[in-house]
């Protein structure tokens, strides 16, 4: 598995639900790991299963970068949301791409861990942000969809480099 660069096809997908999650658990913990370790190496703080190219409901997080509690999630789901703020933000399948985004201030959410125990979680400021970003991943919605007209604008002769580096093939879009 690699974390997967815009404009691949399945970043613009939506994952389907995982079903009994009792009978996965261990399977759903590997992906899991692996998704954590990618995550942490490319620096970041949350990575959504389709970005490694599985449509699934599967979202690993650590806002903190404490590599410790809570990790990984399975069908996260925003129940509730509150207020409006406009802040930077960037994503590890567009990178050198940052961009004002409009997200709730506080939100809701309910997901299930690796044991199939159900959680209600309240977010506010980044952490809430974290949980939009990555619960759009699974809808198929990246930020450049939510982002500012002059966000957008500005980010369009990178989107244009990321798109021909894709078309050939090519790897260094890694170390733009
Ligand atoms: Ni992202």
């Amino acid at each position: 598995m690699n974390i997967l660069y815009y404009p691949e096809p399945v970043l613009h997908k939506k994952a389907l639900p995982i079903k009994d999650i009792n009978s996965r658990a261990e399977e759903l913990l590997e992906k899991g790991e692996i998704m954590l370790r990618l995550m942490y190496e490319a620096a970041g703080i949350g990575l959504a299963a389709n970005q490694v190219g599985l449509l699934e409901r599967l979202v690993v997080k650590d806002e903190t970068g404490e590599h410790k509690g809570e990790r990984v999630f399975i069908n996260p789901e925003i129940i509730s949301a509150d207020g409006e703020i406009l802040e930077e933000e960037g994503c590890l399948s567009l990178p050198g791409i940052y961009g004002k985004v409009p997200r709730a201030k506080k939100v809701v959410v309910v997901a299930y861990n690796l044991k199939g125990e159900r959680l209600e979680m309240e977010a506010e400021d980044l952490l809430a942000r974290v949980w939009q970003h990555e619960i759009d991943h699974l809808n198929g919605t990246l930020i450049i969809d939510r982002m500012s007209p002059a966000s957008r604008l500005a980010a369009s002769r990178r989107l244009k480099e990321l798109e021909e580096l894709f078309r050939e093939g090519s790897s260094k879009v890694r170390t733009l």
